[in-house]
This record gives structure tokens, sequence and C-alpha cells, in this order.
């Protein structure tokens, strides 16, 4: 079909009013422009004098009904990496982004994933009854979904215990502790913990192996539903285990399933979730030892639970698994950038659920489809983006970022180099209240962005109102989990990153509850947050892509760096010396002024000519290349694939320290070694952080020394 569009040029003078944009949309969408199979025909030059044209264009083209269309049809069944069902979805993906026009790839890898095969857990009360418990949720019509996957932990081991049921709180080492104080050995004991110490899943496992536990159940207290079993996997690190540090391309070299490279990453002790129901049923029939005084405010109205145990109740608890090597897939649509192609921005949602995943991680790839829906709009009536930009639909997430890291590793010269954000979205919407997380030279942009998205949950406010008011500058989060696809980015590829939500610890999370109807019951009934979220994703990513000088400012860093700083000073005492530390942030803080000055000037010029275009691509180069000092080539002691000296989880899980990884692991091994060697250790990871934000510093002058 042949369409007849009025001509750039007249139509992008004007200053037109968002209504005014909404009815151009209107009049597009009836006129059907989707089936035109050429969206790059326009003058590219038009693009960075109307970037806020389309970012206008951008926001009153948002719909909830189309991404609760899109909900709907990726929750229809669940979408469990490595299976049939999961397939479809990468396929319902990949239709739609060509459907829209847009380019589209699919990189595909080999990775080692984990499945249930069979399992059992019953329980031998002391007055002689038994119960074999069902494992696994009624959905539908009181019948458990043969499509959904029975409860069980990616990864556990196979095996069986028979051993008596003892409860460990939170599964910290200070809950072992407190036991230990009371006289209670773990040892042997099939250990029951609850959810919510803030340690990892995987991390509760290894810590009840170590205390000498023969299997672990967990279950998710305080769960609505008080049905739900809480899948997840308990692996240590991120990505395919037989390929740790390089891509598991197909034919590439993959480690054997026995190298103890591959072994260390997997428990030895099987584990499974339990819903509430079935653990406070156990948890209720034990005896023996009164529950800590310490546990008992946090156990709330849980009268019930008095004793933990070990015993008298005997547990037989089976779980056969198997670890097979499957297919995943990453969904790409591509558009290209017309000034300048070789600089990427990335935004990517995860794409596999462990059940339906209406909320996790669905809600992010609705979001993700209706950005796709819009900027394809966009293309059509004449946006050409600067630079490049990805939409990436990961798989395998739920099994340790596999699809994302395995990507990231294999491009990581590329993404090191010409990458200029990596924008994540994974839950978009799982209750009320935003959430955005960032490197910091990112947060001057999300505060700038959330000023223009509308707020769903308070009438004539914008998304910054309520979210940034609180101290007056911001909430931003920082990025050194491990519970995203931002993490291979951030921690091993050093590219800035932002990663958005809104709500947070949902009741639904993991289990097959997690449905289209809990999101219109309870998530998000009118798809409000959603569009909050797409608008919030949606603007960033155009600033970054047609913004001729990149929308970082690093005085955030600097700030940042400081407050890190201050925080260690409080930790450790007058024989480690801060003085490297606080220098190099001096250094930086001055390195941004100077940056700044420069900027400013540069930022008021017009790029017509070559040589302001070109001495504003070599601004930007010093922009991207800041985020890169602060990794070290050799990594983090003892797991050397964290590369990034500010951003990373510490090893021990259960330290609160949230930066400077490699500063936090030498602190919490301070403990092995005598104080001068442990004192040494501390300050030479000290220097290590020092030189990066000096390396970082040297990065924004762009000069030799
Ligand atoms: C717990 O019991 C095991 C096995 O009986 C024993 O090896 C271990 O030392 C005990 N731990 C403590 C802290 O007493
Ligand atoms: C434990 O359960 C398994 C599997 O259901 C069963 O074969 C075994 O006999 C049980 N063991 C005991 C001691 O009840
Ligand atoms: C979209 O939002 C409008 C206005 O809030 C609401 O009336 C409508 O029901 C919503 N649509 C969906 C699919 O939730």
């Amino acid at each position: 079909m042949v369409l007849c569009l009025p001509k750039p040029k007249t139509m992008f003078t004007a200053k037109p009013s968002p209504l005014g944009a909404f009815v151009l949309v209107l009049i597009l969408c009836i006129m059907g422009f989707y089936s035109v199979n050429h969206p790059h025909s326009f003058s590219p030059s038009l693009t960075s004098h109307n970037a806020s044209y389309f970012r206008d264009i951008f926001l009153s083209s948002s719909s909830n009904s189309t991404i609760a269309s899109y909900l709907r049809d990726l929750t229809v069944h669940p979408h469990l990496a490595g299976t049939k069902l999961g397939s479809d979805t990468a396929r319902y993906v990949l239709n739609h982004f060509r459907d829209l026009g847009l380019q589209t790839d699919t990189v595909n890898y080999k990775a080692l994933l984990s499945y249930p095969l069979h399992s059992s857990i019953s329980a031998h009360f002391s007055d002689g009854s038994c119960s074999e418990f069902p494992l696994g949720e009624m959905v539908r019509s009181n019948h458990v979904d043969q499509d959904v996957v029975s409860p069980y932990h990616a990864y556990s081991p196979s095996g069986s215990a028979y051993a008596k049921a003892v409860f460990v709180n939170y599964g910290r080492d200070e809950d072992y502790r407190a036991l230990e104080k009371l006289g209670v050995n773990v040892s042997g004991c099939i250990v029951i913990a609850r959810k919510g110490g803030g340690l990892p899943r995987g991390a509760v496992v290894e810590k009840a192996e170590a205390y000498g536990a023969v299997a672990v159940l967990i279950y998710v207290d305080g769960d609505g539903f008080g049905k739900g079993f809480e899948r997840g996997n308990v692996m240590r690190g991120i990505g395919d285990p037989l390929t740790p540090g390089w891509a598991g391309v197909d034919g590439g070299e993959s480690l054997d399933l026995e190298d103890s490279e591959v072994l260390k990453r997997f428990p030895k002790i099987p584990s499974m979730p339990l819903s509430a129901e079935i653990g406070e049923t156990i948890l209720h029939s034990l005896v023996g030892t009164e529950v800590p005084q310490e546990w008992k405010s946090s156990l709330g109205s849980n009268v019930r639970l008095t004793h933990v145990g070990p015993g008298p109740t005997l547990l037989n608890f089976t779980y056969q698994g198997e670890k097979k090597v499957r297919t995943i897939e990453n969904v790409f649509a591509v558009i290209k950038g017309s000034e300048e192609p070789d600089r990427f921005v990335l935004l990517g949602n995860h794409r596999d659920a462990w059940t339906y995943g209406a909320v996790d991680p669905s809600s992010g790839t609705a979001a993700l489809l209706d950005i796709a829906r819009r900027f394809s709009l966009l293309l059509h009536i004449g946006w050409s983006p600067r630079r490049t930009v990805i939409l990436c639909s990961w798989d395998a997430e739920e099994f340790g970022m596999i699809g994302s890291t395995e990507w990231v590793e294999q491009n990581l010269v590329n993404l090191g180099s010409k990458a200029v954000a990596y924008l994540n979205v994974d839950c978009a919407v799982q209750g009320s209240g935003f959430f955005a997380g960032a490197t910091p030279q990112l947060d001057d942009l999300i505060l700038e962005v959330t000023e223009k998205v509308r707020d769903p949950d308070a009438e004539g406010a914008t998304l910054n109102e309520n979210w940034a008011a609180d101290d007056g500058n911001s909430n931003i989060l920082r990025l050194s989990g491990l519970d995203s696809d931002f993490a291979p980015f951030v921690q091993h590829a050093g590219v800035p990153s932002i990663d958005l939500y809104y709500g947070k610890d949902f009741p639904v999370y993991h289990t097959a509850f997690d449905s289209y109807n809990w999101m219109t019951q309870y998530g998000d009934p009118l798809f409000q947050r959603h569009v909050a979220v797409a608008g919030v994703w949606g603007l960033l990513a155009l600033h970054l892509a047609d913004d001729p000088i990149l929308p970082f400012h690093y005085h955030s860093y600097v700030d940042q760096l400081q407050a890190y700083r201050n925080g260690l000073s409080n930790i450790l005492d007058q024989s480690t010396s801060l003085q490297p530390l606080t220098t190099a942030i001096q250094d930086f803080a001055s390195a941004v002024k100077e940056f700044d000055d420069e900027s400013n000037a540069l930022r008021l010029q017009e790029a017509a000519d070559c040589f302001v275009h070109s001495k504003k691509r070599a601004l930007n180069d010093r922009l991207m290349l800041t985020e890169k000092g602060f990794l070290d080539p050799d990594g983090l002691r003892e797991r050397n694939w964290f590369k990034h000296l500010v951003f990373g989880p510490p090893s021990d899980r259960e330290s609160k320290m949230d930066f400077f990884p490699g500063v936090a692991d030498s602190i919490a091994w301070s403990a092995r070694s005598s104080e001068k060697e442990a004192q040494a250790a501390i300050q030479h990871e000290i220097w290590k952080v020092a030189r990066a934000i000096r390396r970082a510093a040297s990065a924004l002058r762009g000069e030799l020394m």
C-alpha cells in the first residue's frame, strides 16, 4: 500500500501540542501505516532538531489496552526456558517485531538447564500419624496444570533424606548461632527456613550445607495465598555453568558436567520450595527447644510456632531432577542509528518465566512490545535515531541470567567500546510504588524523564513529584545485586545501566498464581502502571539515542563515591588509611568539574559543521569510557568474572556492604587471617578502588598523563 504523508519539513516546523500529536497518531493508525515496509525512507538530518517532538509523540501514543493484550497473549501458557512453550513466546516476540517492520535477529546458545522429574515429601508425626503433602498449586478448577513445572529448585542435586525437621528462621549465620547457644545442632537434620532475611535462595542452601543439614526446605511466610511454592534456582554465580566466562555457542568449548569448575556452582544437598501451608503444618508439630527470643518479634502473629525441634517430626523427602543442555533463544529488534550507527542503546527484558509469569517477567515483556509498537510508529513519521537502538528479549534469566550473560560474554569487546547504556526492566509491575536503580551518571536523566511521565497513582501529579520528593534528591538504588539481567552489563562489562520496576515483594512471586488474573485483580487493574514504566523506559532510550551529547552527569558518581567512602570509615578502624580513596575522589571531582565546563560550552553549539560534530563525539567517548575505569581486568579475588570495583555483590551474602565488593570481601575474610595480614589485604583493596577511580577520572579528562 502506498502512503501519502505530509512533507516532513513542513510538518515538523510547528511545535505540536500533545493533543495534536495524538490526533496525528490516530490519523496515521487509521491510514494503516503498519503495512508500509520501508520505515526508513525519511531524511535522517531531521532527527536532532526534532527529538523533543518525537518524545512528545512517544508519550502521547501510550496505550494501556495494547499492553494488556500483549500480557494476555504472553501468559496464556507457562513459558519456562528450554521448553516448547518457552520457545513459542520467542516466536511471539519475534513476529511482533517483524510485523512492525523492525529488523530482527535471534541469537541462540546451548546452556545447562535443570528440570524436576519426581519429588515427594511426607511427615511422620510423633502421634504416629503420617501425611504425604501434595506438591504443586491448584490453579484452575482444583487441579494442578500439567504445563506448570512442579515446584523445585533448579540445579538442586537429586537425593533423598529421612530425618528430623528443624526450624532455622531465615537460615542466616546469626540464626544458626542463636540455635547453637540453645544447644541445637542441625547436623543430620532437614532444615526448614523461611524466606525473608535478605539471603538469596542459593545462600540459604549453602549455609545449611555448611552447618551439616542433609536437605533444605524453604517456604514463604506471610504469603497471602499460603498455597504457592516459590520456584527458583540455587546455583552460585551467573551464566551457563558449562561455559564460565565465555559464550555457550553451538560447537564451542563446553566444560564437562563433572569438571570441578562446574561442580562448585551447585549445592551438594537437595532442596525444595514449600508452600506456607505445608511449612507451617510441619513447624507447628515441632517440640524440643523453644523458639529463640530474638526471632519472636518477626514471627508476629504466628503464635503456634513455639518450638524449633529438632523433631520429633520426621520428614521423608525425595527430589529427582535432571540437568539438560537445551537451546535458549535471545530475540532482538534493531533500529539502526543514522549518524552514529556504531553506538548502541540497549533495552532489555527477560522472557522466560517459572510459570505463567504475568508479573515476572511478562509485565516487562508487554512493556517492551509496546515500546516497539511506539518506536515503529515514530519511524513511520520520520524519526531516525542518531544512535542504534536495540530491543533485547532474553531467555533463561530465571536459571541465572544465562541468556544475557552469554550474549554479554560473546560481545564483550563491542559492548565495552560501543554500548552507550543498558536499560533493564524485569518485573515491570508487581504492585504500587515506583523504583529505579542506576549507575550514578544516569541519575539526572532519570529525574528529568520522570518529570514527563504521569503518576498513575496520584491524580494530576508526575511520577517525579511523589517518588523523588522524600529527600529533595532521589531514591535511586544501585546495581550491586545479582537479581536481573543488568548484572552482566554493569558488573562484567561496565556498561552504564538502569533498572526500573513498580512495587516489590509480591505474594505470588515464582508461583503458579503469577497469572494474568492476579495482575488484573491486584498488580495493575487498569494497566496504568505498565504505561508509566513503558513511558520512563522509552523516554530514557530516546534521550540516550538522540541527545547529541550523552545525558551522563558524573557529579552524582562523585557524591555516591563520597558516601561510600564515609560508609567505609564507619566500618573500619584507624589502622586502615582511607587517604588513597579520599584523594582519588577529589581528583575525580575536579575531572568532573573540568568536563562540565568544557561540555557546557559545546552543548550550545549546533552540530552543523563537521568539526563540532567530531568534538561532540570525542566528548561522548570520554563519557562512555569513564565507567570502564571502574573495571579491573583481573576481576575480584577468587571470583574474577566480577570486574567492577564499585558495584557488585559481596561474597558473603550476609554482608551489609553492597559497594566496593573487593573491599567487602577483604573485610569478611579478615576473620580467617592474622590481624596484620587482614589489615594489609583491606588496605590493598582500598588502593585498588582508589586506582580505579583515578582511571575513571583520567578517562573523563581524555588525555594521557
Ligand atoms: C554437630 O554435630 C555434628 C555431628 O554429630 C558434629 O560433627 C559437630 O561438631 C556438631 N557441631 C557443634 C557446633 O557442636
Ligand atoms: C520415603 O519416601 C520414599 C518415596 O516415596 C519411599 O520409597 C520410602 O520408602 C520412604 N521411606 C520411609 C522411611 O518412609
Ligand atoms: C485503560 O485505562 C482506562 C482509564 O483508566 C480504563 O478505563 C480502561 O479500563 C483501561 N484498560 C484496560 C485494558 O485496563
